[in-house]
C-alpha cells in the first residue's frame, strides 16, 4: 500500500475513528475528508445522498491519492457502501452499528441502538438487528441532535446539557437496559458526557476498534509515506479546522465537487 489511508464522514465524527486507527495502525499515514457543508446527513433523502456521497468520496480519492477509503459514518455505510464499491477502485471499509458486539456482551437482553433518523430506519439496520439480535430487546432511538453537540464540543464550545439529556431520555424508560450501541461516530466523541447522564451503569458500544482492526487487515504493511495528515472539506469553517488540528490534521483544503451538487452551507455554521 503505497498511498495513505482516507477517513470519510459527514463532520467531525470521524475523528473518533482515527483514535481507534492510531492505535491499531501507527505506522500508517492517515488523511481526511468530510462533507461538512451538507452536514447533518442524518436528516437527508437516501437518494440524494447516494450521489452526494459518491462524488464527495471519488473526489476525496482523487484528492488525497488514497489507497483504502474509511467511511467513518454509519448514516452512510448503510445507505452506500455497495454503490461506493462499484464506483471507486480502492477497497471501501464501512461503519455499521455494533449491533452484534452488543447483543453479545449483554446480560439482560435489553439493548438500544442510539443513531440518526436514517440510521435507525434503515433496512440494512433492521436487518442487522434480526440478524444478530434476534433474541434481544432493541430499541432504535434516533438522535440527531447529538450530532450537532458533538460539532460544537470538538469544536470547543460549550455542549447544551438539556438537549442531550432530552436525546438519552427514551433510553431510561427500559430499567432493564443494560448496553447502548453508539451507532453515529459523532456520539464516542460525548461518551464522558453520556456517562455522566446516565441514571445507572450501561455499556456504551461504538464500531471504533472494529474498524480499525478490519482496515489493519487490508493494510497489510502501513507506512508513514505520503500526504500524512493532509485533509479537505466541502466548507471551510474555523470550527471544523479547529477540531481536525486538535487531532494533529493540516489545515483542511477546499474539495471541488464536479457534479453540480450544490454546496450551500450547512446551517450549523453562522455564514
Ligand atoms: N457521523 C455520522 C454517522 O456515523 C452521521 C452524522 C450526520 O448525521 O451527518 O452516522
Amino acid at each position: 500500500m503505497s498511498g495513505p489511508v482516507l477517513i470519510f464522514d459527514s463532520g467531525v465524527g470521524g475523528l473518533s475513528v482515527v483514535t481507534s486507527l492510531r492505535q491499531r495502525l501507527p505506522g500508517a499515514a492517515l488523511v481526511y475528508a468530510c462533507d461538512n457543508a451538507m452536514l447533518p446527513y442524518g436528516t437527508k433523502s437516501d437518494a440524494w445522498l447516494i450521489e452526494r456521497i459518491v462524488a464527495v468520496c471519488k473526489a476525496a480519492v482523487a484528492a488525497s491519492q488514497a489507497s483504502v477509503l474509511v467511511v467513518a459514518c454509519n448514516t452512510a455505510s448503510t445507505l452506500a457502501l455497495d454503490v461506493l464499491r462499484s464506483r471507486l477502485t480502492v477497497p471501501v471499509i464501512g461503519t455499521v452499528p455494533a449491533i452484534k458486539p452488543a447483543a453479545h456482551l449483554s446480560r439482560s437482553g435489553h439493548i438500544a441502538l442510539l443513531a440518526t433518523s436514517a440510521t435507525v430506519n434503515r433496512p440494512y439496520t433492521r436487518d442487522l438487528i434480526d440478524t444478530f439480535a434476534a433474541d434481544c430487546r432493541v430499541q432504535r432511538i434516533a438522535a440527531d441532535s447529538l450530532v450537532t453537540q458533538a460539532e460544537y464540543y470538538l469544536a470547543g464550545q460549550a455542549v447544551d446539557m438539556a438537549v442531550i439529556a432530552a436525546s438519552l431520555a427514551p433510553l431510561w424508560r427500559d430499567e432493564r437496559l443494560d448496553t447502548v450501541v453508539l451507532g453515529c461516530t459523532h456520539f464516542p466523541l460525548l461518551r464522558d458526557v453520556l456517562v455522566s447522564l446516565a441514571p445507572w451503569p450501561v455499556a456504551w458500544i461504538d464500531s471504533g476498534d472494529a474498524i480499525a482492526r478490519r482496515t489493519a487487515q487490508v493494510v497489510k504493511s502501513p507506512s508513514p509515506g505520503r500526504g500524512q495528515g493532509d485533509a479537505w472539506v466541502t466548507a471551510d469553517t474555523e470550527e471544523v479546522t479547529a477540531a481536525l488540528s486538535r487531532h494533529g490534521f493540516a489545515t483542511p483544503i477546499r474539495l471541488l465537487i464536479p457534479d453540480g451538487m450544490s454546496a450551500r452551507l450547512s446551517p450549523l455554521y453562522p455564514q
